[in-house]
């Protein structure tokens, strides 16, 4: 069988020098950036402060047409901004709570910087947060998530693939649950947004952010936010700026919200980020996500197989339509293995928790997967993780 997504391998220099399973933490870089970057350096050396209005100012919009492209948005409904973080707490800047509708709902296993957002609001005493319970450390009972989420929720902000599993979470059912009850949704996107097909306008999801260190091979400083189109004129962040104006160079000293998505922005935007993360977002819109994620699965799949048959513990859902684009394999001295792997260019990293944590992505070959499944063995069989004993997660 002839694998077609191998032809973007000369993409990434990366792929030539080390067995590369890492893109849930920090996608390959293509080479194309190196060209963006130039474009970048060229336009800033020789239009100087022209370049703003010539194609900076929109950039935020137009590069977020193109992640917009990923996760089915609609053109000029996707800012971009540094990152998850900040998207959240302006998401949250837009709401004030009320005796009757004050609560955030998430699982315990949402990503923790977004956890400090929603828990450092919360201190003030107007919001509370109820904080939903998992059994294993690895998945979230659906029902008890939907059981969270009634009148009083404000806000769901949660991950559509965890970070630490992979477990892939039925966004339709939580958003729909929240919709019932009057709450809006806030989808995190970033574990799955370039390895798991979805369509935030299908979803009818309030809210998407997510980044583009990851699966969509971008670097970092290029987070996204979606905003479904009709809350883009009702909206006021309070998290804002300059950009957020209707005519940021009225230089007026009241704010008049922009009346489309620019009222998300703040103040100036990332540039050199985002010309970076084009080069990565062009490659995922030309393969497809369809592509991507049948790829995927079939080598999560054999990813299994192989870590069971070494007989290693595989934490991660089993179940691909319940699983994301990683898999977690558990060793009493995951942590220390996994140093060891990164030693031997074999770059993974370690959650506790789950253990290893091994993605292929599009690029991957199958015979990598035997590879790294074959080096965990001869770690374990020779302990050459000792020397590693006190290592904890290195990135
Ligand atoms: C699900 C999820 N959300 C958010 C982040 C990162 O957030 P930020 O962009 O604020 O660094 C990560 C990074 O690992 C993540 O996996």
């Amino acid at each position: 069988m002839t694998d077609e997504l191998l032809k973007w391998r000369s993409e990434f220099p990366i792929l030539d020098k080390t067995v590369y399973l890492i893109s849930h933490s920090l996608g390959a870089m293509p080479k194309g950036t190196y060209e963006r970057m130039q474009a970048y350096a060229e336009t800033c050396a020789t239009r100087g402060v022209r370049a703003w209005a010539e194609g900076w100012c929109n950039m935020p919009v137009s590069v977020g047409d193109e992640v917009g492209r990923i996760i089915g948005a609609e053109p000029g409904s996707v800012v971009m901004h540094q990152n998850v973080s900040i998207c959240q707490s302006l998401i949250l800047s837009c709401f004030e709570p009320t005796p009757k509708r004050n609560k955030i709902v998430y699982s315990e296993l949402n990503f923790p910087s977004v956890m400090y957002v929603y828990e450092a609001h919360a201190r003030g005493g107007k919001l509370r947060i109820e904080t939903v319970k998992s059994d294993d450390g690895i998945t979230v009972p659906l029902e008890r998530m939907l059981a969270a989420i009634d009148e009083e929720t404000l806000l769901v902000p949660f991950s559509h693939v965890l970070f630490k599993s992979a477990f892939l979470q039925d966004a339709k059912a939580i958003i729909d649950r929240a919709h019932e009850v009057g709450a809006m949704v806030v989808l995190d996107a970033y574990q799955s947004a370039g390895t798991v097909p979805f369509n935030v306008k299908a979803l009818n999801v309030d809210f998407a952010t997510g980044g583009s260190v990851k699966w969509l091979c971008g670097g970092p400083g290029a987070g996204y936010l979606y905003i479904r189109p009709d809350l883009q004129l009702t909206l006021e962040p309070k998290t804002t700026g300059w950009m957020a104006h209707e005519d940021p160079f009225a230089f007026d000293t009241d704010l008049r919200y922009a009346s489309n998505a620019t009222r998300f922005l703040h103040g100036s935007p990332a540039i050199p980020a985002l010309y970076a993360a084009q080069s990565g977002y062009r490659i995922i819109n030309e393969i497809g996500i369809e592509q991507i994620r049948k790829k995927s699965v079939r080598q999560t799949t054999r990813l299994i197989e192989l870590a069971e048959e070494a007989g290693f513990t595989v934490t991660s859902p089993k179940d691909a339509a319940r699983r994301g684009g990683t898999i977690t394999v558990m060793h009493e001295h995951a942590a220390a293995m996994a140093t060891e792997l990164i030693n031997r260019e074999f770059i993974v990293d370690f959650r506790p928790g789950a253990g290893v944590r091994i993605s292929p992505h599009f690029y991957t070959k199958d015979e990598e997967l035997e590879l790294v499944i074959e080096e965990m063995k001869s770690i374990r069989d020779t302990r050459a993780y000792a020397k590693h004993e006190a290592a904890g997660a290195a990135f």
